[in-house]
């Protein structure tokens, strides 16, 4: 599952030991295994082999252009909602055919740089968006491609930050919207209308609401087709879940076993965009122990690492396992692992069971490579962490850490 393992009593990452990755390179320090990155890209497209989608990885759950390439080099195209996301997938290598641009807010400059580059597709969010996208296209001079995200309003069964598929959602187009958006396509001179989109939430851990999902979109296509629309791709969005704590998720295999019949019967070009599912467990967290703290209530471990390094804890009670570098035998006991910002809510773990560490022990958070880095900032100046790659039992810093020089380099002192 991932190559994150104890060996000897040591957390090895591949053929590295962490302490070691920890001392030379200082913490709070993301480390990420590239054999599990690339393991996860390559265990997807081998579950869905037989209808060979294009498998657009997320952008936005790491964003680093090592990882990017990583996995462009191994065929993914990117899923981008930016423009800063689209000038880092180019940065990439990843080809523009295989670039795929959802987001509620794509502003004018965005959209023009996109449909410059010759992008696959837009996924489009709303019907003033689609007109903004025509008029753009026309002043370029060009024709466009985009796919209709669908709104299917159906329930994920997630955290409710990150649902996006009921109705009350910011995200996608309701299927009556969107049937009258279609028979009004050739009003678009500029623009084509290739496909439709769904992505209905993350860290989803069941079959079941992707599989009614798909089952709403696929009646919609026949519709279509019996009113001569037709289409050329479906992109069924990301979502996947994956282990964090006790979560039991649907393997890659079973959640294409239930879904390749519906997308066959389709027939469309199938088109996924998986975050989570990639890279999630292919990044940890290492955080020092600056001091233990004992309050009349409560047994407080004060880390170097806080919310502004991986803020899923604070924002959505997320649960992430914390390791000791070494394996213990002592006991343990219940403490609050907190990061040094002035916010009650920052805080790795409540209430977490974990073994006894002092001063000066270096802790593993799991599974922060998904929306770890990506969602990190400097809130009260801290800066942000470096981020190394390990494969087998080589490393590379694909981040430095930064410096105070960076954090004002924007600023102006009159
Ligand atoms: N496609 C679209 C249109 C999306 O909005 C997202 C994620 C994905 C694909 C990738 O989803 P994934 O496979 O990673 O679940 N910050 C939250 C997650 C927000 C997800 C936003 N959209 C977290 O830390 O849990």
């Amino acid at each position: 599952m991932h190559d994150f393992l104890y060996k000897n009593n040591n957390l090895y990452c591949e053929n590295l030991k962490v302490q070691d990755l920890a001392v030379r390179f200082g913490t709070p320090l993301h480390i990420y295994s590239y054999n599990t990155l690339t393991n996860h890209f390559i265990k997807l497209r081998k579950a869905f082999s037989a209808i060979d989608p294009l498998i657009c990885y997320s952008v936005k759950a790491n964003s680093n252009l090592s990882i990017l390439k990583a996995l462009v080099e191994k065929g993914a195209g990117l899923d981008i909602v930016s423009g800063g996301e689209l000038f880092r997938a180019i940065k990439a290598g990843c080809p523009a055919k295989k670039i795929v641009y959802a987001s509620v807010g794509k502003t004018e400059a965005e959209i023009a740089t996109a449909i410059s580059k010759g992008i696959l597709f837009f996924n489009v969010e709303s019907l003033p968006e689609l007109r903004s996208i025509d008029r753009i296209a026309r002043r370029l001079g060009k024709i466009t491609r985009v796919a209709i995200r669908i709104n299917p309003d159906v329930e994920a069964k997630t955290h409710k930050f990150i649902t996006t598929g009921k109705i009350t959602n910011k995200f996608g187009i309701d299927l009556n919207s969107a049937y009258k958006i279609l028979l009004l396509r050739d009003e678009f001179k500029n623009v084509s209308i290739c496909g439709l989109h769904i992505h209905i939430g993350s860290q989803i851990t069941e079959s079941a609401p992707f599989v009614a999902a798909i089952k709403k979109v696929s009646a919609f296509i026949k519709k279509l087709e019996s009113k001569g629309i037709k289409l050329e791709y479906l992109n069924i969005g990301g979502g996947l879940g994956i282990v964090y704590d006790s979560e039991t998720p649907q393997t890659a295999q079973v959640y294409a076993d239930e879904i390749t019949p519906l997308l066959k019967d389709t027939g469309l070009k199938i088109i996924m965009e998986p975050g989570r599912f990639i890279v999630g467990n292919a990044g940890i967290l290492v955080t020092k122990v600056l001091y233990i703290k004992h309050t009349p209530k409560k047994k407080f471990i004060i880390v170097d690492g806080g919310m502004n390094d991986l803020i899923r804890p604070a924002l959505y009670g997320a649960h992430h396992n914390i390791l000791t570098l070494r394996k213990s035998s002592t006991k343990s006991e219940k403490a609050d692992v907190v990061g040094p910002i002035c916010e009650s809510g920052d805080f790795l773990a409540k209430e977490r069971k974990i073994a006894c560490v002092k001063e000066g022990d270096y802790l593993a958070v799991m599974s922060s490579g998904a929306y770890g880095f990506s969602m990190s900032s400097n809130y009260n100046s801290r800066l942000r962490a470096a981020e190394v790659m390990v494969s087998k039992n080589k490393v590379r810093v694909i981040r430095k850490r930064e410096t105070y020089a960076d954090l004002i380099r924007n600023e102006s002192n009159g």
